[in-house]
């Protein structure tokens, strides 16, 4: 596996890669890979002869009072696991490869409405600097593929939305979240967590199965269920954020109507923050 550390060298041997033909899929990540992670690699390998993966944790998507500084960075144990899975290319740059210049003089990409409910509520400016970077990637690998986890599904909306609205030619995989044995959803954030409230944080994947189950017994009382649910977490120790009954993808607030859906979910415990989701279609005749 090549590892590089500049966009000329990564530039190299993308256009050595084109010449001899082949496609290429990219999977962004900030690193301190997971199963999850090497999940993304191993989907990435179904649909490219050449897959890169970059490593950089992107200082535009974390707040002032966010833990970009503490943020686990382990790139050679990173190195190592790509190697394992077959990893083409590690893109590992360091923060002025990618941002030359003063920070908040960079171009920044927004993708305005979705970037702002939800996760970007609580985190404003998170999504734009998710998009600019994304967009970077794009722009520095020109890969075919780009896969992701849905783990993240706010993002993957944001990004899909970047390139049909940008016109970017990249087919975007949202790959299903990988979990723990107890159904927590696997994050790098996941080690902030001291052994109590990691014996606590499944409860959070177990609400929202149960707002999916209420639904599929015919309940549309989202408000009610979300604010049951909140109740739960919150009953149990956790700060929750919200959680949330939307339309699958476009995360608009839902109507009686509506069959396929998505609950989110995000809440603090300790210094964890956590987020899950999922996506559920609901049969017509589960209609109470
Ligand atoms: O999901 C992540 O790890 C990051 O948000 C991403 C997509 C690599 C952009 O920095």
């Amino acid at each position: 596996m090549l590892t590089v550390h500049t966009v000329a060298e990564l530039r190299g041997h993308i256009q050595r890669w084109r010449t001899a033909g082949g496609n290429i899929a990219l999977v962004p990540t900030m690193g301190n890979l997971h199963a999850g992670h090497i999940r993304l690699v191993e989907h990435a390998h179904e649909q490219a002869e050449r897959v890169v993966v970059s490593v950089f944790v992107n200082p535009l998507q974390f707040s002032p009072d966010e833990d970009f500084k503490s943020y686990p960075r382990t790139l050679e144990a990173d190195r190592i696991q790509l190697v394992a899975a077959g990893a083409d290319l590690l893109f590992a740059p360091p923060v002025e490869e990618m941002y030359p210049g003063e920070e908040q003089c960079v171009t920044r990409v927004e993708v305005p409405g979705l970037s702002s409910i939800l996760d970007g509520e609580f985190r404003p400016g998170h999504f734009a600097g998710v998009a600019t970077v994304v967009l970077k990637l794009f722009n520095m690998v020109q890969p075919d593929v780009a896969v992701f986890g849905q783990k993240d599904y706010q993002q993957l909306a944001v990004i899909r939305r970047l390139i049909r609205d940008l016109c970017v030619p990249v087919n975007i995989i949202g790959i299903a979240t990988v979990r723990e044995n107890d159904g927590l959803a696997m994050s790098s954030r996941n080690q902030y967590l001291t052994p109590s409230e990691r014996a606590a944080a499944p409860l959070l994947y177990r609400t929202l199965g149960e707002v999916v189950q209420a639904m599929e017994h015919g309940r549309r009382d989202f408000q009610r269920l979300e604010a049951e649910a909140l109740r739960k977490l919150r009953m149990a120790g956790m700060r929750p954020d919200y959680v949330t009954v939307r339309v699958a993808q476009t995360l608009a607030a839902p109507t009686a109507d509506d069959r396929h859906f998505a609950v989110l979910a995000a809440a603090w415990l300790g210094k964890a923050r956590l987020i899950d989701n999922i996506e559920v279609r609901i049969a017509a005749q589960a209609d109470a």
